[in-house]
């Protein structure tokens, strides 16, 4: 599908934002392996999400999800599915999914699409293997279909080799099925979703500064209130950032530490952005933002901040398009592995529109303050590129045309007419 996107001034008004897709995700799993119910208030309908609730129906596990997305979810044991479990585009399926049935008493064979089929996934088949699980994938073990042959684990004690959240949730799941304790070592800190839920549902862990340790534990289902999702506020604040006359308030943002860092890098650039409001539901704590048009200039992002701002990079690099001065990004490899190569296609899509992007192994040099103009580019079938050229759009002169924008619905189902409204 191609949009075409044209400025159409200020962004106003009070909006919510799509729910939590990191969130909803856990709260699906833990409740499927939980002792009793879990009620999901406001899960996130994405395609993402959908894919990881449907996998779980095949464990048989019973999942009722209702119009107005309070999600069911009966805990039980999870069983042998005779089909393979499609985990479609999402790598924080696959990865934890890998890390819970490895520790299964059965079979299970997980594929994506051709996105997913080529994003690593050594990095956890390697340490769930030194746990004693069976894990099989393409090119000696390194990429999806993988093949799970459940069997007993036994705790380790692993230093994870990249800050990944999805790494780091694997083992903690399969911690929960492992004899003995599970240690895991973050070089830096990544977002912390999964222990503040596990620790709400009942599971024995703790942490210590970089390091988290977990114990085979029973859970109790529980009610899970899902906070608006941070890296799609991201996208709706950067417009009214960088459109004159824009004023925004978006309304119950999950604003964990461990996720929103982007808004100490925008406050760096220049932006003010109010957090009105702060609450919290459950262990997640919760604002209201509001933001204004602001001039921006550049800035520096690299080390630790880099995983915290992860999924914000793509909609960074379109401010730093409209910023004036340079804006360098580094420490952020990571991105090339994600579902598209976000380095190559951020530089691909913004230079089509007329900035000046230089690509380097690790980030981008992005030097903006350049007239940007509409152009034709491309998503790369990726939801964060599509959305990021939607913002760049909103500064550029005549339209731009967005190819390959049904992407959106893998984070923000009805992204564009939300957009247009
Ligand atoms: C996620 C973790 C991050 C992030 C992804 C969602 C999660 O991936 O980029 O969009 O829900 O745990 P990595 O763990 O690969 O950094």
């Amino acid at each position: 599908m191609n949009v075409t996107v044209t400025p159409a001034g200020p962004f106003c008004g009070e909006v919510n934002v799509p729910p939590d897709k990191s969130i909803t995700h856990r709260a699906l799993l833990l409740g499927a392996i939980s002792q009793g119910e879990t009620i999901v208030r406001g899960a996130l309908p994405s395609a993402d999400c959908l894919a990881t609730a449907q996998i779980l129906r095949q464990l048989g596990i019973k999942i009722s999800w209702q119009p107005d997305n309070t999600v069911k979810v009966q805990g039980g044991k999870l069983k042998e599915s005779t089909e393979i479990l499609n985990c479609q585009n999402s790598g924080t399926t696959m990865r934890l999914l890998c890390g819970l049935l490895a520790g299964q008493d059965f079979y299970s064979v997980l594929a994506g699409d051709s996105s997913l089929n080529k994003r690593p996934m050594d990095r956890v088949i390697k340490p769930l293997s030194a746990m004693g699980g069976r894990i099989w994938g393409r090119e000696g073990n390194k990429y999806p279909p993988l093949t799970v042959l459940g069997t007993r684990l036994s705790g380790i004690d692993y230093k994870l080799p990249v800050a990944s959240a999805q790494l780091k949730s694997a083992l903690l799941l399969a911690g929960l099925f492992a004899q003995g304790k599970t240690r895991v070592t973050e070089p830096t800190k990544s977002r912390d979703h999964t222990e503040r839920m596990l620790k709400d549902f009942g599971a024995a862990i703790s942490r210590d500064g970089k390091v988290i340790e977990i114990e085979e534990s029973r859970l109790q289902g529980r009610e899970v209130v899902v906070p608006g999702d941070f890296s799609s506020a991201a996208f709706l604040l950067a417009c009214a950032l960088i459109v004159p006359g824009s004023q925004l308030l978006l309304k119950d943002v999950g604003i964990n530490p461990t996720r929103a860092a982007l808004l100490l890098v925008l406050e760096r650039m220049g932006a003010q952005i109010e957090i009105q409001n702060r609450r919290s539901f459950g262990s997640e704590p919760v604002a209201d933002l509001f933001v204004e048009a602001a001039g921006l200039t550049g800035t520096e992002v690299a080390g630790e901040l880099v995983p915290l701002l992860i999924d914000e990079i793509p909609v960074l690099a379109a401010l730093a398009a409209a910023a004036e001065g340079t804006t360098t990004i580094r420490d952020a490899a990571e991105l090339r592995v994600k579902e598209s190569d976000r380095i190559k296609a951020l530089a691909t899509g913004l230079r089509k529109m007329g900035a000046c992007v230089e690509e380097l192994p690790d980030g981008l040099i992005i030097t903006g303050g350049r007239r940007l103009i509409g152009a034709q580019v491309d998503s790369c079938g990726d939801h964060r590129i599509a959305m990021a050229l939607a913002v760049a759009a909103q500064r550029a002169e005549g339209p731009t045309q967005i190819a390959g924008a049904e992407c959106v619905d893998i984070s923000f189902p009805n992204f564009w007419q939300f957009f247009r409204k």
